[in-house]
């Protein structure tokens, strides 16, 4: 059911996402799941997506960790070549979260929450987040976080990322955790 707070006036959110290998892109579209029970909810590719909020009561964005932060030209380029050695193609290409934020003028306000993937461990050194450097962004511009970055991890298995076990269900839940939140 999509929640409606006064007659015609119907709840939109938005998933952004980047990502290499496909997992951001489950775990993001894992979230509209949780989200789409109060909110009429898109998931949308970063490069498709538009800088401007307007419209929107809630923006949840994420993107993969690369070396310890937000991606780099230099790391989605890396990831694509790796990805393309294992016959995966890349869902995204040249714009990851960083250029996109670079290009918004005025969050002006809007709700938001935003997420990253990392991997399971990185040695003995914490993986990093990208999340965090989003959150940052985020508040720069104008956006009014309603939840601490969250982090989903993968883990490597013959040189592939994949999704550790009850990471999207977890996703969902915390969809669901925003659209309780963001709603009136
Ligand atoms: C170039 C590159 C750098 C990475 N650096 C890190 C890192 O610093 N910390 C980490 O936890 N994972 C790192 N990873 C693993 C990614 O976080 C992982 O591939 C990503 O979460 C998978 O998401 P995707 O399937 O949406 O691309 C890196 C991956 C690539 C390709």
């Amino acid at each position: 059911m999509i929640f409606v707070i006064a007659k015609g006036t119907v709840m939109k959110a938005r998933v952004v996402y980047e990502s290499i290998f496909g997992n951001t892109k489950a775990i993001a579209e894992a979230i509209a799941e949780g989200l789409a029970a109060r909110f009429e909810t898109e998931t949308v590719e970063i490069a498709s997506a538009s800088e401007s909020a307007a419209g929107l009561d809630l923006i949840v964005i994420g993107g993969p960790t690369h070396a310890w932060a937000m991606s780099r030209p230099t790391t989605r380029e890396a990831g694509r070549a790796q990805a393309r050695k294992l016959g995966i193609d890349p869902v995204s290409g040249d714009t990851g979260v960083r250029e996109w934020l670079a290009r918004v003028v005025d969050g002006a306000g809007t709700k938001a929450a935003v997420f990253d993937t990392a991997v399971e461990s990185f040695g003995i050194f914490s993986g990093g987040s990208a999340a965090k450097g989003e959150a940052k962004a985020f508040r720069r511009a104008g956006f009014e976080l309603i939840d601490e970055p969250q982090q989903f991890r993968v883990a490597v298995k013959d040189d592939r990322t994949v999704l550790i076990a009850g990471e999207l269900e977890r996703a969902r839940k915390w969809g669901e955790q925003l659209a309780e939140r963001a709603a009136p």
